[in-house]
């Protein structure tokens, strides 16, 4: 069978390994192999490995962060697998870090374990201190090249092609041009959308161009209105992240008059849920007239913050600041989408022949706010789990089992036309809209004036489009689908803060779908 995979960072590597097994595989990302958010992430990868430490107790604590939007049978699904696609990792050669003797005695794993928000163990798995995503991702990449997957990078997959109702390939944007790439099966490994957002921890290729072709293509999105916002990335351009489990290690968060403010927001403190923690760092912030809040990790020592954290100790010094002799000025940014092309809990989506898996995808695992670490584990479990099923017929009619136990509470269908005589989408000003309007705290008004401005906007002409006019045409239509999304759940709830309606609605724990109209 032919399959295409879209995106090279953890889960569309590890499919694309999987699936060569079998089938004939082209990979297809839109820079280099491995350039993905997988790359930079820096905490790690959670799953349970120590004997003090349960299957069930990982389920609660991601059902607990998860504000009653999770879907259960998923959430079994990652964190009863995880601990397999770890070996898995390990056999493909990454090289996790291991525990001193008395900490590996006490938990009974070799690995030394990190401790980040919302989790009731440590139980973080990291390589090379910081740098667990590049360890993953180069991992994956060696053992992809050794393997018979065709791969295309600087290649834009820029719509899905649909036979009768089913996938049968996609379109490409490179220096040679559009062309057509058949295949029976798409795999959209593609990431999310951080370039949405003025502030972003996320690197430039992540414009969400998978959910915008799935949307597109005609296919059920969910739960677009939960974008995770990190709560502390460096205040400096480019938002560097500053992991949690820097926090998980002790560090405190302080505002201008040198105060912990945390211990009064969440008996956790500073390792709340991410929502609450980049909440309250907010409205700091607003107290003290936009300037940032501080992390203070100078408690931990300089030599341990070097050794445990060495790539953002490095970060830090490029921007003059010292980790372990000072208090870093830190500020939310968005990090990633719960959101994306619903999935049932093999990524397969509302199309025939169309998988979504990793942050591209919304099968239920995360809800309404991602757990910490989960994000690399969703990626791997969902990717190993969607190349089990390649050739098993596609169910007749499709039925997501979550929708029978939560059905939806709203099935948008949005307007993806524009006015031809509209002026072009300008990406700097989205991002600034979707910052202010549709951020960390939303309101009714605030929302529809944004979605005013999306609907006055119109993507670049398809015959002068460059590589980045089809990435901002699917900023537009994400950004559209947000927005909508976002007006129509009046609640707050995980991720999803209304300053209008500031309370959860018991009613209201199920997901929005949105399609195109
Ligand atoms: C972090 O290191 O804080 C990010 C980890 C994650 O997003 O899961």
């Amino acid at each position: 069978m032919k399959v295409v995979v879209v995106g090279s960072g953890v889960a569309g590597l590890l499919a694309a390994v999987k699936a060569s097994r079998q089938h004939q595989v082209t990979l297809i990302t839109k820079d280099v192999l491995g350039e993905s958010n997988t790359h930079y992430a820096q905490g790690g990868i959670a799953a349970v490995t120590a004997t003090d430490d349960s299957i069930a107790e990982h389920v609660a604590d991601t059902i607990y962060a998860g504000a009653g939007l999770c879907w259960e049978p998923a959430v079994q699904a990652l964190c009863e697998q995880g601990p397999h696609s770890l070996n898995e990792l390990i056999r493909f050669g990454v090289d996790f870090d291991r525990a001193e003797a008395a900490a590996a005695a006490e938990h009974g794993t070799e690995y030394a374990l990190g401790l980040e928000a919302a989790h009731s163990h440590a139980r973080i798995l990291h390589v090379g201190g910081d740098a667990t995503g590049a360890g993953i991702s180069n991992a994956l990449v060696t053992t992809l090249r050794r393997s018979n997957v065709t791969v295309l990078e600087h290649t834009l997959v820029t719509d899905l092609i649909l036979e009768n109702h089913k996938v049968a390939g996609v379109s490409v944007f490179s220096s040679d041009g559009l062309q057509d790439i058949p295949a029976e099966v798409v795999i959209l490994a593609s990431g999310g959308a951080g370039q949405l957002y003025r502030h972003t921890t996320n690197p430039a290729v992540t414009t969400g161009d998978g959910v915008a072709i799935a949307l597109r293509a005609g296919a059920v999105l969910a739960d677009l209105e939960f974008y995770q916002f990190h709560p502390t990335a460096l205040a400096v351009p480019g938002s560097f992240l500053i992991s949690e489990a820097v926090r998980g290690e002790g560090a405190v968060l302080i505002n201008n008059r040198g105060e912990r403010f945390m211990q009064r927001v969440h008996p956790m403190a500073e390792l709340a849920p991410r929502d609450v923690v980049a909440r309250a760092i907010q409205q700091e912030m607003l107290a003290q007239g936009g300037e940032p809040v501080m992390l203070d990790a100078t408690g931990l020592g300089a030599e341990f913050l070097k050794q445990r954290f060495p790539g953002i100790s490095a970060a830090c010094r490029t921007y003059g600041l010292n980790l372990g002799k000072q208090p870093i000025p830190v500020t939310p940014a968005a990090h990633y989408w719960m959101g994306g092309v619903a999935t049932d809990v093999y990524g397969r989506s509302s199309i025939p022949g169309l998988f979504a898996v990793g942050e591209v995808a919304c099968n239920g695992s995360h809800g309404a706010n991602r757990l910490a670490s989960n994000s690399l584990l969703e990626s791997l479990v969902f990717a190993d789990r969607a190349t089990d099923v390649l050739d098993q017929p596609w169910p007749n009619e499709f039925e997501f089992a979550r929708f029978h136990d939560q059905p939806p509470m709203r099935e948008l269908e949005i307007d993806l036309g524009y006015d031809s005589n509209s002026p072009v989408v300008d990406r700097v000003e989205l991002q600034t809209i979707m910052w202010d309007n549709v951020g960390l705290a939303r309101e009714d008004l605030d929302l529809r004036q944004a979605r005013n401005n999306f609907k006055a906007w119109r993507p670049q002409k398809r015959s002068l489009r460059l590589f980045t006019d089809f990435e901002d045409a699917n900023l537009l239509d994400l950004a559209k689908a947000v927005t909508s999304a976002a007006l129509a759940r009046t609640e707050s709830r995980g991720a999803h803060y209304r300053l209008d309606f500031p309370e959860t609605n018991p009613n209201y724990a199920r997901p929005i779908t949105v399609r195109k109209a």
